[in-house]
């Protein structure tokens, strides 16, 4: 009987994470790409972050902001790891920020978050991994994560490669079909071709792995302390794990008088 309705839990599981699959007028198509951070002890790459961190600044950030995240935190451990003189010299270089004392710009320095970006009305990308980590729509019951270890840098990732090449104007909009968005259609032009930035350590920087890293590097603005919470939580198994064998032994022991006698 137990196995009979744990048999049919299971397959209604499998069932509607298929069906979450085909759903979204089954044209949106997400890749389920292998990230370093998946899995109970994944760990960010910290030369992809820096590679990611890259392809935003050069490509992303003309239109999109990062206001939740300070620049600071790029010298963090389990992140992109720079040296607090780089981040310095980083942040300088790359972003400007609206002073209120000076009323004026000014170079930004590492006690700034990163500009937002208004611009061309384009969503802020600090949390957008998260946001997105049951994608849109029928998609978002989160199933399909569970089942599939599917999330948020991969609907990036697969946004970032599922341009088909199609255009048309809607509205005076030009949008560009998309088969990794839902309904197919997107405003946003394909930001990466393929060697759009070159990596400072030669590695492959074709359209695919240029997606990756900066889905990656996405992940990590949403997620900066993913690391910490997985080893806190394996930490705890473990003192469970401990506590459960103590109990047992314990609970042996209190009752091996009155089994003692009962079997006399
Ligand atoms: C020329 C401006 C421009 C550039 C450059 C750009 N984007 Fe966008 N992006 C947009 C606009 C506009 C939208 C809103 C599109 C819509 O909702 O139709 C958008 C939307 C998005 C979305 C949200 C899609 C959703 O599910 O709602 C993601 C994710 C995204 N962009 C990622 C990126 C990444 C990563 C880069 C850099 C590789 C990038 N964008 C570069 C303009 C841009």
């Amino acid at each position: 009987m137990i196995i009979k309705i744990s048999f049919a839990a299971i397959s209604a599981i499998f069932l509607s994470a298929n069906m979450a699959l085909s759903a979204g007028g089954g044209k949106q198509h997400i890749e389920d790409f292998a990230f370093s951070f998946e899995g109970p002890f994944g760990t960010f790459d910290q030369s992809q972050l820096q590679r990611g961190l890259k392809v935003y600044t050069e490509v992303c950030s003309a239109c999109h902001g990062l206001r939740y995240v300070p620049l600071r935190t790029l010298s963090d451990e389990g992140g992109p790891h720079f040296t607090e003189a780089q981040v310095r010299v980083y942040s300088a270089e790359n972003f400007e920020v609206f002073d209120a004392d000076l009323d004026d710009y000014r170079e930004a320095t590492p006690t700034d978050n990163f500009p937002v970006n208004d611009s061309v009305g384009a969503p802020d990308l600090s949390l957008m991994a998260k946001a997105r980590a049951g994608f849109h729509g029928p998609y978002g019951t989160g199933i399909s994560q569970l089942v599939n270890g599917m999330g948020g840098p991969e609907y990036i990732a697969s946004l970032l490669t599922s341009y088909t090449g199609e255009e048309k104007e809607e509205a005076g909009v030009t949008l560009y079909e998309n088969t990794a968005f839902p309904g197919g259609w997107i405003s946003m032009a394909p930001p990466l071709y393929g060697e759009d930035v070159d990596y400072d350590d030669g590695h492959s920087n074709d359209l695919h792995d240029e997606a990756v890293d900066v889905s990656a590097f996405l992940m990590w603005t949403a997620e900066p302390k993913m690391m910490d919470r997985q080893y806190t939580g394996f930490v705890g198994v473990l003192i469970l794990a401990l506590l459960s064998v103590l109990l047992y032994f314990t609970n042996k022991r209190i009752w091996a008088p009155v089994k003692y006698k009962s079997s006399m």
